[in-house]
């Protein structure tokens, strides 16, 4: 595409390019670490690969598929919680910072699994979930003993109201009171999530360094970062005051009273210094409630983490409504302008990690596009913004098979303790039970937990045993094996893109510049590094959709779908072109 400097500002007046200045954010070889030259590959280890036949997955399946993330150019696994746990949330409670569950295998799989993905330049990255233990931590066992433990205040306890109710009229993030009654103690504890997982007390210095030292023990195994879980909350109000009800149940949702006191910068500058400030590893902290423009605070030179997941792109299609998630209507130009805020507020100090899934969100084919389209053209579309934007891409398992929703017919085949409390907020709220249902079809967290689909024998090839969680029923047509063998699936474009990836520098290296943002079809942008620029264009929409000659003057380097339309995009096409002449 060539554009003159008197087209560049025509279009900047007209809106049609943001103003942030493209050559802002180039960045040299050398600035870069390698973190910021790969991707990530997020493994929910309980889907991904059972070896024994348990039914759930374990770190020995990992490394029999090692091959397969390094096919799609990650140099790195983000590992969700492996740790020893009751598994109330799927090892999100934690009852031992620095062990294996016998459930994934033994410290010596674990050993292994990293030495296996060294060879294959891949490294380790760890969640660490600091805000709160479970309930079976052994430091949860001493403090709930007695007002006078030496742990005592290791968590967050409160006397009950005169009347006895609990201390504050908070509702947890899975529904209910955020305050359990511990008869032992004769005092309530705070838990942000489930009652087994309390939240630990961050004020006490003796907690603080705990957990660094566990932190700590994770880097001497060579872990390569961390992703940091549910960190908004660990600094609490100075005081407990009840918030303005806003159910049915009474309760005050704890996110809006607890997320991103201030002062929590604090705790988090600490935690950099003693834990992470020298290696060469990378931190990633989960920061719900971080809007992008707190992120100078966050990341870059003076902030505490390299990046962090900030949710506004991601919560655009599930807008919270005054009491729980429904599905409302949304703008694509919302979209870009989220990520759009997220890349100008780093574009000169800090980083973006790109993600349109995890192991909380439903699938992006069902996410981000409208209802009927095909997946397999949505997963391209979705995969070819996530591997050209400016980041560090983050791919969950199965994204890169075109995973989707799942939709099992009774609450009961669900498994996430989220999905539960959904469905019991739905019902509280006086929705009929199949209204209750139709919402955790399209939000609970287990449309991302199904197994992993890697072959079409029995249930999928994930395990010889009952998988915990039924297979999602499509995998004959969607699953790795199939996929590998066609040249035209989306594992194979997947592997494109990566390959595209390390051939141009201006997918690493280049600026980020929004283009038609006004746009209600078409996801554009650009990346320019040095002289050259990549432009990708992809509609979202499930119509054709109008290219404007801006766009496709350039030459053609990258296609998901064949068209010899050169000003038209078919419903769901991607396309990378190269400027030439700049
Ligand atoms: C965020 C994690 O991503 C989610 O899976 C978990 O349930 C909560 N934090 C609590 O740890």
């Amino acid at each position: 595409m060539k554009i003159s400097s008197k087209l560049l500002s025509a279009m900047l007046a007209a809106g049609l390019l943001c103003a942030a200045s493209p050559m802002a954010a180039q960045a040299a070889d050398n600035d870069l670490k390698w973190w910021q030259k790969t991707c990530v590959y997020q493994i929910y280890p309980k889907s991904f690969a059972d070896t024994t036949g348990s039914g759930v997955g374990d770190l020995r399946g990992i490394i029999e598929h090692l091959d397969h993330i390094k096919s799609i150019g990650c140099g790195a696994i983000w590992l969700t919680p492996v740790y020893p746990s009751p598994m109330v949330d799927n090892g999100y409670d934690i009852a031992n910072y620095t062990d294996i569950d016998p459930s994934y295998g033994t410290m010596a799989d674990f050993e292994n699994l990293a030495a296996e993905a060294k060879k294959r330049d891949i490294r380790l990255v760890m969640d660490l979930v600091f805000n709160h233990s479970s309930d079976k931590h052994e430091w949860f066992k001493e403090s709930q003993k007695s007002r006078t433990n030496p742990k005592a205040d290791w968590y967050i306890w409160r006397d009950a109201k005169e009347n006895g109710e609990p201390p504050t009229n908070w509702r947890s993030i899975f529904g209910g009171s955020a305050w359990s009654y511990s008869k032992e103690r004769g005092q309530y504890y705070l838990h942000t999530f489930a009652k087994e997982q309390p939240d630990l007390n961050w004020e006490n210095p003796e907690v603080r360094h705990a957990l660094y030292e566990a932190a700590r023990f994770w880097l001497d195994k060579g872990v390569g970062g961390f992703r940091i879980d549910a960190i908004t909350y660990i600094k609490k109000p100075a005081e407990f005051v009840d918030g303005k009800p806003d159910g049915e149940d009474g309760l005050s949702g704890i996110h809006g009273l607890t997320a991103n006191t201030p002062g929590i910068l604090d705790f988090l500058h600490e935690f950099k210094q003693e834990v992470f400030a020298n290696g060469d590893i990378f931190t990633v902290g989960e920061a719900n409630g971080v809007s992008p423009s707190d992120l100078p605070k966050w990341v870059g030179k003076d902030g505490v983490f390299d990046m962090v997941f900030e949710f506004s792109h991601m919560n655009l299609p599930l807008k919270k409504g005054e009491v729980w998630c429904r599905p409302t209507e949304w703008k694509l130009s919302e979209l870009k302008a989220a990520i759009t805020s997220s890349q100008k507020a780093t574009q000169d100090n800090g980083w973006c990690p790109v993600f349109f899934e995890n192991h909380d969100q439903p699938r992006a084919v069902n996410h981000f596009f409208p209802a009927g389209a095909d997946t397999k053209k949505a997963a391209k579309a979705i995969a070819a913004v996530l591997y050209t934007m400016r980041g560090t891409p983050f791919v969950y398992e199965g994204q890169e098979l075109g995973m989707t929703n799942v939709a099992f017919p009774s609450i009961d085949d669900y498994n996430d303790i989220s999905s539960h409390g959904q469905y019991k907020n739905a019902l509280t709220e006086g929705f009929s039970p199949q209204k209750a249902l139709d919402f955790v079809h399209f939000f609970s967290r287990d449309n991302a937990r199904t197994p992993m689909q890697w072959t079409n024998g029995a249930n999928a090839g994930f395990t010889t045993g009952k998988p915990w969680l039924p297979v999602n029923p499509n995998y004959p047509n969607v699953n790795a094996a199939l996929e590998s063998a066609d040249k035209n699936s989306v594992l194979s474009f997947y592997r494109d893109l990566g390959k595209l990836r390390r051939q141009r520098k201006e997918l690493v290296f280049g600026s980020y510049e929004e283009l038609l943002p006004a746009d209600e079809q078409i996801f554009a942008f650009a990346r320019r590094y040095q002289n050259k620029a990549l432009v990708t264009a992809v509609n979202f929409s499930l119509q054709p959709a109008p290219l404007p000659k801006s766009i496709y003057g350039g030459k053609l380097i990258f296609a998901s779908q064949k068209n010899s339309d050169q000003d038209t995009l078919l419903p769901l096409e991607a396309r990378v072109y190269e400027e030439t002449g700049r």
